[in-house]
């Protein structure tokens, strides 16, 4: 039996044929890498993003006690996803223009405790040196008609690979624990095959939005009620809160 040492062989058919086969397969491999590539400068970015915010958050807990961040979410674009928002928006697939009419392929979400968390962590992220803002929407101050609120920034970021450095795009969107509640809810509401009355439910979900910021603003006044009712510290607190810190994590 004739052994099978030559990857041609997984074409079959006759010599000619498996040279085009060859050649279109490379072809594809190249673009399909190219691609896998792309990928990798946008994850790149994410994690670039992701440290810079736990660096801003840590550095607030060490300084006032206090996570301004709750949490962080990231994701890379769905393949899928990229395709269908590039043929939507009628442009041709190749990695050029990808990079230059997508801003999302990298993701950031960022909840916050309270709202004056939000603008803190933008001021702070657009402040540094390396990070290029190309655009802010802020959904706060203006929300959707839908109810919709957060904090929108398109920023660029340079990420430094072995021969080369990069500014790779990506979307952060900053919001508190309460509007990423409803965010999250309207979200997977919108998706559902079938709604029988979609006014009412529009209705509903702009009401649901507007407790929301009406907690919103409750949550952190609150906050700094209490803050501002704090007695004075004594010498020996103020010695406690300074050795609290020494157990604040500081990342490995
Ligand atoms: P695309 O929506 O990405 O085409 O871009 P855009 O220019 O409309 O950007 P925009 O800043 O309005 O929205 C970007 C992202 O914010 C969306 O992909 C969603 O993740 C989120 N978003 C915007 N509007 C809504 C909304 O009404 N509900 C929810 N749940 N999310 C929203
Ligand atoms: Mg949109």
């Amino acid at each position: 039996m004739e052994e099978k040492n030559n990857a041609l062989d997984i074409f079959g058919g006759n010599d000619g044929m498996k040279q085009t086969i060859m050649a279109h397969a490379n072809e594809l491999l190249d673009t399909m890498l190219d691609f896998k590539e792309l990928m990798f400068y946008y994850s790149s970015a994410i994690r670039e993003i992701r440290t810079k915010l736990e660096i801003l958050d840590t550095e607030f807990e060490l300084k006032y006690q206090r996570n301004p961040i709750s949490s962080i979410q990231t994701r890379l674009k769905s393949t899928m996803s990229i395709m269908e928002k590039m043929n939507r928006k009628g442009l041709e697939i190749n990695t050029e223009n990808i990079e230059q009419n997508l801003n999302d392929i990298a993701g950031v979400r960022v909840i916050c405790t309270y709202v004056d968390d939000i603008y803190s962590i933008a001021e702070a992220l657009i402040r540094q040196n390396d990070i290029e803002l190309i655009e802010k929407k802020d959904y706060i101050s203006n929300p959707k008609p839908n109810g919709y609120r957060s904090l929108h920034l398109i920023v660029s970021v340079p990420v430094y690979f072995a021969q080369s450095t990069r500014r790779v795009k990506a979307e952060i969107q900053i919001r508190t624990i309460a509007m990423d509640f409803w965010a999250s809810l309207e979200h997977q509401i919108k998706y559902k095959k079938q709604i029988n009355d979609p006014d009412n439910i529009a209705d509903q979900l702009k009401k649901c939005a507007d407790i929301i910021t009406y907690t919103d603003i409750l949550m952190q006044n609150i906050r700094q009620q209490i803050d501002d009712e704090q007695p004075e510290k004594s010498d020996l607190d103020k010695i406690y809160d300074k050795l609290k810190k020494f157990d604040v994590p500081i990342g490995e």
